[in-house]
């Protein structure tokens, strides 16, 4: 089971939001996951539709019963004074797959009177590894501060999901909380992996697009690939008690949760660099395959040529190939980031990227002064962007830039940077 807690100080920058729909979208892809409500505020039980009132056992009580605390009430059933309380009994399933652990105002009451007991910070984790053969991921929704909760979500965890408002959030209080982190990362045992995650972005605004690129530029490998766009469908779900997967599987939030979970499976699960290592060598291997079978006619058994007297010498086809390099790819000018693309015969390309948020549509690239060739120039600042061409609506890398990364769908990405 990977546990990951979805953590930041601030207040109102997604955490809910990420907790209910990330969940929801690992559940639809077949993962079996828990969610915890670590807030007082209760909003995982409130933007699932299930009802406080109604709440017999929170995870307020399980973490009570645990370690025999009875400072407060452990009374659900009657069933207090300090006896531990399975965990499965506060659990609601929400969906196929999705459970919810829920919490009331009374985690309040658990957070000051766990103040002073040696294992304060550590119940959850105690409390999880209970059910850690039943789940594939556990999501730890936090408060907006860093305090007994938070500190039993961050211990109980293996991974961090910071959603950062890309509206109005400041790149100063970012800088201070990671400083936090950090510190808590020292601190333990096990790794931390952080990942910040920019939500509420609205490509829009100039604003916007500028504290994503500052916040790529700063913690470019910390930054999950995947955005949450601001989509009015996220909040709406949330006032109805339904994930977008149920409110509305056709908007821009279900497709950007839809990424970010397939993210997460891609990059976490512990056996995907393999897997992704062994498609590209796959994918290596098949085109030396071909590229072995096209030029073998060209030479005899001796590796002398065979070139018949008229014919096109290869060395010309080297030459040509040469210079569709030289005149093809990506290249900074003064005027902005210049793609030009080879597809002979293509109808319409457009270019995909980090830029405008992979959507093809945004960016259609125009013919080049003959049929084979396409272009798009674009004011990009400085920053890493990673790109795809879709020539005919079929997506592909860049074929004359060999800066490449593997995507989390173990496909190629293009890369540039610009400085
Ligand atoms: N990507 C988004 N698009 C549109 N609205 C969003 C998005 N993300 C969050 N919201 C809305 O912003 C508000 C705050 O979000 P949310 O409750 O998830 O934040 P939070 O970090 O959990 O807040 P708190 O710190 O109070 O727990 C909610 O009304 C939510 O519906
Ligand atoms: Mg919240």
């Amino acid at each position: 089971m990977r546990t990951i807690a979805i953590a930041n100080q601030k207040g109102g920058c997604g955490k809910t939001t990420v907790s209910i729909n990330l969940a929801a979208c690992l559940a639809r892809e077949g993962r079996r996951v828990l969610l915890v409500d670590m807030d007082p505020q209760g909003h995982c039980a409130l933007g699932l539709a299930v009802p406080e009132d109604q709440i017999e056992v929170s995870i307020a009580d399980v973490l009570a019963a645990r370690g025999g605390c009875n400072g407060h009430a452990v009374k659900p059933n009657g069933s207090g004074n300090g006896e531990r309380l399975d965990l499965v009994r506060s659990i609601w399933q929400i969906t196929a797959n999705f459970d919810l652990s829920p919490s009331t105002t009374s985690l309040a009451r658990f957070e000051i009177d766990m103040v002073s007991k040696p294992d304060a910070e550590d119940r959850l984790a105690e409390v999880l590894s209970t059910v850690s053969e039943k789940y594939d991921f556990a999501l730890v929704d936090c408060p907006p501060h860093i305090g007994i909760l938070t500190l039993n979500a961050l211990a109980a965890a293996s991974e961090v999901i910071i959603p950062v408002d890309t509206g109005y959030f400041s790149l100063q209080g970012l800088s201070k909380q990671l400083d936090t982190i950090e510190a808590l990362r020292a601190r333990r045992d096990q790794p931390l992996e952080i990942r910040i995650l920019a939500n509420l972005y609205d490509v829009r605004t100039k604003l916007g697009r500028e504290i994503l690129n500052e916040l790529k530029r700063k913690f470019g490998p910390m930054m999950c690939s995947t955005f949450i766009n601001f989509n009015t469908k996220l909040r709406e779900g949330a006032s109805f008690g339904q994930p977008i997967t149920e409110y509305d599987p056709g908007s821009m939030g279900f497709r950007d949760f839809v990424r970010l979970a397939r993210e997460l499976i891609a990059t976490g699960g512990p056996d995907m660099v393999p897997t992704t290592l062994i498609r590209q060598a796959d994918r290596l291997a098949e085109r030396a395959e071909k590229l072995l079978a096209t030029s073998r006619p060209l030479f005899g058994p001796d590796g002398v040529e065979n070139r018949e007297p008229g014919q096109i010498p290869a060395a010309s086809h080297d030459e040509i190939e040469e210079r569709i390099a030289a005149i093809y790819g990506v290249k900074p000018t003064a005027e902005g980031v210049l793609f030009v693309a080879h597809a002979p015969g293509a109808r319409t390309v457009q270019l995909a990227g980090d830029f405008n948020n992979w959507m093809p549509e945004a960016t259609v690239m125009q013919p080049n002064g003959c049929e084979s060739s396409f272009r798009a120039l674009l004011p990009l600042g400085p920053g890493r962007y990673r790109y795809r061409y879709v020539v005919d609506g079929r997506w592909q890398n860049d074929p004359h830039n060999s800066y490449v990364e593997t995507n989390p769908y173990g496909e190629l990405n293009s890369v540039v940077e610009v400085g």
